[in-house]
């Protein structure tokens, strides 16, 4: 049974986040989406709120399951019985972050491997940053985000 792990931040979880979760679990038996809490990052959604977002634009796939983690990536992994972590890259500016991330995990566990899938073209713009930011000043992020997500961002900006 091989397990991956998607550890991210996922505030919120973006249509090009969703691409490539579902190319990572027809690859994997099962996929694990973890998200992280004891984040640097001031997020503008709790952990439980990220969880349940996931949730909800997950439930046509029935090998994702998605669960908060704390402290180390490779831990995570370990306890959940996964050996892989998968990322995403969009650009060459997203190498040099996750070029490192992957040489400390490595370091950490070599017996967890990092697989990184390529974002779609049509995604390679699309962060949770650039999201919040459209959303901050009204603009259209309905082809960024499902519609669920949506809604909640833009009602969590009018507060
Ligand atoms: O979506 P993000 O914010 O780019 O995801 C980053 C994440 C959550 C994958 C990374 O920060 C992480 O794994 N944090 C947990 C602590 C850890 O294991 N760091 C890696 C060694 S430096």
């Amino acid at each position: 049974m091989k397990i991956a792990v998607y550890p991210g931040s996922f505030d919120p979880l973006t249509n090009g986040h969703l691409d490539i979760l579902k190319r990572a679990a027809s690859l994997f038996d099962h996929v694990i989406v973890g998200v992280l809490v004891n984040s640097n990052k001031k997020c503008l959604f709790s952990p439980e709120e990220r969880v349940d977002m996931i949730n909800d634009a997950i439930h046509d796939l029935e090998n994702v399951r998605v669960m908060h983690f704390n402290g180390l990536m490779v831990d995570f992994c370990e306890k959940v019985g996964a050996t892989a972590v998968i990322r995403g890259l969009r650009a060459v500016s997203d190498y040099e972050y996750e070029v490192q991330m992957f040489a400390a995990n490595y370091h950490l566990n070599s017996k967890v491997e990092t697989v990184f899938l390529m974002s779609q073209p049509k995604y390679s713009f699309l962060s949770s940053s650039v999201v919040k930011e459209i959303a901050y000043y009204g603009g259209n992020i309905n082809e960024m985000v499902t519609p669920g997500i949506a809604e909640l961002l833009k009602k969590r900006m009018k507060e």
